[in-house]
């Protein structure tokens, strides 16, 4: 697993923007498959948003032939409820880029049968030939996507029962009333996250040191379930300074040194992608 420590996180966000239109031009110049992105929501990826909208604005970057896969999605509130998932999304991504409709994909909350969603979405992914580059955020307890603490690691997309520490840590968004925070919530599992071709989780700020230090030091647990990415073949997390405080010295020393070429420049945006 590789870790990329960033000095802040604005910088941090622009590496990743980078990295993500890198990859969907690198694939776009090799074969007319579509990219495949996995993507989160939250405030760990509002930046990377952000970056990836101005790179689109300055024609390095198409999503024409790009297909996302949202993480997850809450049960029960319509999907024009302003802390919905899929209001976040349009609201700081898909309004902007050129990416079309039908090749935007997020699980429906509200759909008649829940399990019938998750299983036809799962179905759905694979038809695509999974997912090429899967980012993601985690919860202060490691949650990954929604797959909390106890989470089978080889899970796939299912109905997740929100924890107490979840519906705390998201009330922000729910006028800091939990009881507003939906219970339930659709999720990709661990192991849909592990079926992805490459794994890059962004982790900023303090209140993700606990989970960042399980993740990196510790071993693969199910109460941490982002601690699972020690596993994948192609798995990266890219976080700030803030959010190392409780690594080691020794850890945070060796992955700068060995990592810091790396970050020092951003990744090269191959070319500029023009989708008839
Ligand atoms: C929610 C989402 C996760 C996300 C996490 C962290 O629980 N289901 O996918 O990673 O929040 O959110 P934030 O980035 O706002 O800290």
């Amino acid at each position: 697993m590789r870790i990329l420590i960033h000095e802040e996180k604005e910088r941090m966000a622009k590496w990743i923007a980078y990295y993500v239109a890198a990859k969907i031009n690198k694939a776009a110049g090799e074969s007319d498959k579509p990219y495949v992105l996995g993507l989160p929501t939250g405030s760990s990826p509002i930046l990377v948003y952000k970056e990836l909208v101005t790179l689109h604005k300055e024609g390095k970057v198409s999503f024409k032939n790009v297909v996302t896969f949202n993480m997850d999605e809450y049960v029960g509130i319509s999907e024009d409820h302003p802390q919905s998932y899929h209001y976040f999304m349009n609201e700081n991504f898909f309004d902007f880029i050129d990416i079309p409709a039908e090749n935007i994909n997020i699980l429906d909350g509200n759909a008649d049968d829940l399990e019938v969603e998750c299983a036809y979405y799962e179905a759905k992914i694979e038809s695509f030939g999974g997912i090429d580059l899967f980012l993601g955020g985690i919860g202060p307890d490691g949650h990954i996507a929604f797959n909390e603490p106890g989470s089978s690691l080889t899970s796939k997309t299912r109905i997740k029962t929100l924890t107490h520490d979840t519906k705390v840590a998201n009330s922000r968004f729910f006028n800091n009333d939990i009881k507003q925070v939906p219970s339930i919530a659709l999720t990709v599992g661990v192991g849909t996250v592990m079926a992805a071709k490459e794994v890059l989780v962004i982790v900023n700020g303090y209140n993700k040191a606990r989970a960042l230090q399980q993740a990196v030091e510790e071993g693969v647990n199910h109460m941490w379930t982002i601690s699972m990415l020690q596993l994948h073949p192609k798995g990266m997390i890219c976080c700030d300074d803030e959010s190392t405080m409780e690594l080691k010295v020794g850890t945070v020393n060796y992955f700068k040194d060995i990592e810091g070429n790396q970050i020092a420049n951003l990744p090269v945006v191959e070319q500029e992608v023009i989708v008839a």
